[in-house]
């Protein structure tokens, strides 16, 4: 059921939170379902309404950078302590830290790794949330594994029905995507997925090189990958969808929808069935806002092939080019 953020809607959150069950929240990224990260079958209740591999980690949501130790074991001194004091001045902000895990977190949580993902969320109903009640929150994207996640209340009623008892209304995600998610547990800092916190951000404030996302992908064949979620199929619709190629986008036929990052003629428009204008002028802002949003709206309309624009791959279109790309499936 989705509820308006009063005072007695976030008391309802707290009393099914305390009593093991999932709740889901706005963030500035995407919306989140939330369980209490110390509590292994309140956690087991997040995998089994998103239907989502067990070797996929969670996120540990908490309120404020203070509380960062009841859920990571900071070594003093250490390099990992050092980089976490520079970079938790981005917080709350849409950064997530891997981090050594202190040993109250679940195996569930953290996929039975020896790390755990932290963030402090910007957004006034997630912090208000997270200062209601005394445990952190361990929490995905708020959808059914593999689909492109939540960036209003409604998606998630769409994609988690009645597995999820509350829905907190926040309107829509200010940011649209998911959290930058970064190692800072080994020797080099690692990007283990792009986010509205850049890489070159990140190497300003911790003025030393971070290894980008194109690392990942390099592991070595057979050994565990830094980052489980990238094994996974994501952001896949149910039509197919590909990057637009205009060299030979006219010798495509069937029903075609267009994700248009800057403003169309009114012949161009004329050779799709849809056309969704997400920026009049390739603003990198507004496109990762209403990305996900835009597949979810054109994969209901019963299109052959949904055909999605592209953008510099720089700053924030690091990020949205990462998802059109997995979206794909290339
Ligand atoms: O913006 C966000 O990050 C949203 C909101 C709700 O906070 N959450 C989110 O969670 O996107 P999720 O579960 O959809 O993505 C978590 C990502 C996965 O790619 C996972 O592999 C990675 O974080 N991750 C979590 N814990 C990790 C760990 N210990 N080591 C490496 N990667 C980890
Ligand atoms: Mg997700």
């Amino acid at each position: 059921m989705i509820v308006p953020a009063t005072d007695s809607n976030f008391l309802k959150a707290r009393e099914l939170l305390e009593a093991g069950q999932v709740v889901a929240f706005p963030t500035e990224t995407v919306y989140g379902l939330g369980a209490n990260a110390f509590d292994q079958s309140a956690v087991a209740k997040i995998f089994a309404a998103k239907n989502r591999p067990y070797l996929n980690p969670l996120i540990v949501h908490i309120g404020n950078a203070s509380e960062v130790e009841k859920v990571a074991l900071i070594e003093r001194g250490s390099l990992c302590q050092k980089r976490l004091n520079r970079l938790s001045a981005l917080w709350p902000g849409p950064l997530s830290l891997v981090l050594p895990k202190q040993p109250c977190i679940p195996d569930n949580v953290t996929a039975g790794l020896t790390t755990v993902a932290v963030r402090v969320p910007n957004h006034p109903i997630a912090q208000k949330l997270l200062k209601l009640i005394s445990f952190p929150l361990a929490a995905p994207s708020a959808n059914t594994s593999t689909e492109v996640s939540p960036t209003c209340a409604k998606h998630v009623l769409q994609s988690l029905g009645e597995r999820v008892s509350l829905i907190i209304d926040g309107g829509d995600c200010a940011v649209g995507l998911e959290s930058t998610v970064l190692s800072i547990t080994g020797p080099t800092p690692t990007l283990l997925r792009p986010g509205a916190i850049t890489r070159e951000e990140i190497e300003n404030i911790l003025q030393e090189h971070v290894h980008g996302t194109e690392k990942v992908e390099l592991h070595t064949p057979g050994a565990a990958p830094p980052s489980p979620g990238l094994l996974f199929k994501h952001y896949a619709p149910k039509t197919p969808i590909a990057i637009i190629d205009p060299t030979n986008s006219n010798k495509i036929s069937g029903k075609i929808g267009l994700i248009s990052f800057k403003a169309l003629s009114n012949d161009k428009k004329t050779e799709y069935t849809e056309t969704i204008l997400l920026s009049k002028d390739e603003n990198l802002e507004e496109i990762a806002k209403k990305l996900f949003a835009a597949i979810r709206e054109l994969d209901q309309h019963k299109l052959d092939l949904i055909l999605i624009d592209t953008c510099q791959e720089t700053g924030l279109g690091t990020a949205i080019m990462d998802r059109i790309r997995r979206a794909c499936g290339v």
